[in-house]
């Protein structure tokens, strides 16, 4: 195997950048010739792919978001999609490809290796949603970040006796929210693996006031059934009494940009770099995931297969440090 390709998929994630890097300059230096792919499966399908040298990543190491940019396609979950995607990596002679994304973009992996083309997954997702590995690249990132804003709001709700709402990114997962909560002294989180009526959020944010605290953090999960917005405009319009006035801010995108942390970096670096050596072995159909600490190459089956669960210990341990 001579050529592969490599691209990013899904919403970009911090780190994606030092991924790409990690694969052209490993895949280079192992004698591979590397292409990119722009846009994702999109792209993949439009036939957007060049060639890309080991100069082509300098400077991008410490950039977010992804020089190859990325998208979410419909038409590549379709089979006529994916032959077209297929009929142009064969017109360019590549044999493999790298994908770099989280759930959605690796159940694309997995579709091209049923349909018989060989690829090498990278966990990368803010998320922290993919099954199968302790993270993911960008999630230490937005988590710093998601935190950073709530050290910042803490400041301004405790001048004037204020509940703020953070509602944080993570789809159908409430990682972000549980461990930005934890670890940024939450009142409440709000989680979708934990369903609470928004009577529940309110009382716990009374008894809070009750033992004498003067501001208040609600971290709110944005797949949680009552979001940000829904909870304060129940509490508006059943008049609930907190004692502490309320304000709301969804953090959303901002979690997503900014420079990838230390950790991310080195995850990214780590991950692209197993993924040529699998490569080299002539392994595919697998992903590059962190165990304890080790980066494992693991089926691909494994992280389509079932949703990632959320540690409730954690969730409850929130509960007792809010007291
Ligand atoms: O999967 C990453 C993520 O940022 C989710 O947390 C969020 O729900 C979604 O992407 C937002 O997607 P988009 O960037 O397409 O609006």
């Amino acid at each position: 195997m001579r050529r592969i390709g490599v691209l990013t998929s899904g919403g970009d994630a911090p780190g994606m950048n030092a991924a790409i890097r990690s694969v052209v300059r490993n895949g280079v230096f192992a004698g591979f010739e590397v292409y990119g792919v722009y846009h994702g499966y999109a792209g993949l399908i439009a036939g957007e792919i060049q060639q890309l040298t080991a100069r082509s990543v300098g400077g991008i190491l410490q950039i977010g978001g992804t020089m190859l940019g990325s998208a979410r396609s419909e038409e590549f979950k379709t089979r006529e999609g994916r032959q077209k995607a297929l009929a142009h990596l064969a017109e360019r002679g590549i044999e493999a490809l790298v994908i770099i994304g989280g759930s959605g973009s690796q159940a694309g992996a997995y579709a091209l290796m049923q349909d018989g083309f060989p690829v090498v997954g990278i966990a990368s997702t803010i998320d922290n949603d993919l099954p199968g590995t302790d993270t993911s690249i960008g999630v230490d990132t937005a988590l710093n970040v998601a935190l950073e804003s709530i050290d910042r709001l803490r400041v301004t709700a405790s001048s004037h006796q204020r509940v703020f709402l953070v509602e944080v990114m993570g789809r159908g997962s409430g990682y972000l929210a549980l461990m930005s909560g934890l670890a940024g002294g939450a009142e409440v989180i709000v989680v979708p693996e934990v369903p609470m009526e928004p009577e529940e959020v309110a009382r716990r944010l009374r008894d809070a006031y009750n033992r004498g605290k003067r501001h208040a953090i609600a971290v709110v999960a944005e797949g949680a059934k009552y979001d940000a917005d829904a909870l304060a405009h129940y509490f508006r319009e059943h008049g609930e009494r907190l004692g502490f006035e309320v304000r709301v801010t969804t953090l959303g995108h901002v979690q997503r940009g900014g420079a990838p942390c230390a950790f991310d970096r080195l995850l990214a670096t780590r991950f692209g770099a197993a993924a040529i050596a699998a490569l080299t072995r002539g392994e595919t159909g697998v992903v590059e995931v962190l165990q304890s600490g080790q980066v494992k190459a693991i089926a691909l089956e494994q992280v389509v297969a079932k949703p990632k669960k959320l540690d409730l210990t954690l969730y409850e341990l929130a509960h007792t440090m809010a007291w």
